[in-house]
């Protein structure tokens, strides 16, 4: 049963036995707000938490925050004080959280291989689910949320936010209207850079963390085991055991919207290259690279070419579509650009009449993660469908994933849509 046959039926029954309250919220709920638990307050889920309650302030209640570092549970526990006006009950373990049957949603805001092990059971214990980008940690993981997530007919939004930035549903627009004629080809970037003294992704740890206050063993899920590393915790980022890397943390956002915005899906091969060039220093034990380049092939003729470097940010981030007969470009998600081609002043009448302009929206990023987070939690009360559903987080997981394995095998990487596995040639 499709996720939208699902939400009708359920809404038909719940309509008949719950008096008053909405949709699909759990049977315990009669609030007719959607009762959320968070799992994970570090920087992205205290961020997207703010924007939900910015966003929907009137349909969630936080009920339950989970984490596994004493300090940043607390400022979960703050933040959910100060802007809910409750006081939520606190875990270390989700899954004794997954067990409460009033929560209706959990946020899933941990390093990206955790996401597996907590999407799947929070699925089977019947929560609708916010997980942030990347779906998954390989392919194979991803797959089986999605087979999860179609058996249990659960709302599942992915944390590719770019999908409700106005700019890039303008450039969508755009591209169906025939703006930009045929496109064949996208250049996707995104450059960073910082002192010596600020090595990329070096996040601070937090000064009073300790083994005592950081649950170690459950950080690492399924991972290798190994004895305590406060920067493997606290910079997950930087090793394989926990992340993708630039593949599955940044480029996943700019084939996503590549998806979206041209109506693609997966591709077909990826080519990809790179390592660590900038901060290569002898202390320093990352594992992903900071310079990568990747090129796909995907049907129908289509090609994204994208960079990435952290050691120069003149460029910014951003994606270029260009068409045959313009370029729509996407800036720092927050600045559209939409120009003619020239055709050395012999443009047809069509195109010629076409008026370029620039829109400028500094910050769009904050209400783009305002309008995914509402979107989600309307999705749950049955008013929206989610605009980033499982599948399409798993196609954007997958052109990461592709990236990384041929990167780390030096290989050009194929990819059967249909049969849903890759080779190496
Ligand atoms: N959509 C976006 O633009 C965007 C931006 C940044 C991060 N993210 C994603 O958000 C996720 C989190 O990234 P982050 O930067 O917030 O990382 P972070 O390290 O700041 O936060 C992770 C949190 O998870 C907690 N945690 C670790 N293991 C746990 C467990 N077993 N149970 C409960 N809590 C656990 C940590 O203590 C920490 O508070 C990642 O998937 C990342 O890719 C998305």
């Amino acid at each position: 049963m499709s996720n939208e046959i699902t939400r009708r039926h359920l809404l038909g029954v719940s309509a008949a036995t719950i008096a008053g309250a909405p949709g699909i919220l759990s049977a315990q709920n009669v609030s007719g707000k959607v009762n959320v638990g968070w799992i994970g307050a570090g920087t992205r889920g205290m961020h997207v938490m703010k924007m939900m309650y910015q966003a929907v302030p009137e349909s969630v209640v936080v009920s339950g925050v989970c984490d596994t570092f004493e300090g940043n549970l607390a400022k979960g526990k703050d933040q959910i004080q100060t802007m809910g006006k409750n006081t939520p009950k606190t875990y270390v373990d989700y899954k004794e959280m997954l067990a409460d049957k009033s929560i209706d949603a959990v946020f899933i805001a941990t390093p990206e291989h955790l996401h597996h092990e907590m999407t799947i059971a929070a699925l089977r214990a019947g929560k609708n689910i916010y997980v942030e980008k990347p779906l998954a940690h390989t392919i194979e993981e991803g797959q089986e949320i999605v087979r999860e997530a179609k058996k249990a007919g659960k709302v599942v939004q992915v944390g590719t936010q770019n999908r409700s930035n106005s700019l890039y549903k303008k450039a969508k627009e755009m591209v169906a209207q025939g703006m930009i004629g045929e496109v064949h080809y996208v250049r996707a970037f995104w450059y960073r850079n910082s002192l010596e003294d600020n090595p990329a992704w070096r996040y601070a740890i937090p000064p009073d963390a300790t083994e005592k206050n950081t649950d170690w063993k459950k950080f690492l899920g399924s991972a290798k085991n190994r004895p305590f590393d406060k920067q493997r915790y606290y910079q997950w980022r930087l090793y394989w055991d926990y992340s993708g890397g630039i593949s599955t943390d940044l480029l996943v956002h700019q084939t996503d919207i590549t998806n979206f915005v041209c109506g693609k899906a997966e591709p077909l091969s990826c080519m990809a290259s790179g390592g660590i060039y900038r901060w290569a220093g002898a202390s320093d034990d990352r594992e992903v690279p900071d310079t990568l380049s990747a090129i796909y092939e995907y049907p129908d003729k289509f090609h994204i070419n994208y960079s990435c470097y952290f050691g120069n940010e003149q460029y910014g981030y951003g994606e270029q579509f260009m068409g045959n007969e313009g370029t729509i470009e996407v800036l720092n998600r927050q600045t559209l650009r939409f120009y003619t081609e020239k055709f050395r002043g012999k443009a047809p009448d069509k195109v010629k009449a076409r008026q370029e302009f620039t829109e400028d929206k500094p910050g769009n990023d904050l209400p783009a993660v305002q309008a995914h987070t509402a979107n989600f939690i309307n999705a749950v009360l049955g008013k929206e469908k989610v605009i980033a559903p499982v599948e399409v987080g798993q196609q954007a997981a997958v052109s990461g994933h592709l990236a990384t394995l041929s990167l780390r095998n030096n290989k050009k990487v194929l990819w059967d849509s249909k049969t849903q596995k890759y080779r190496f040639v």
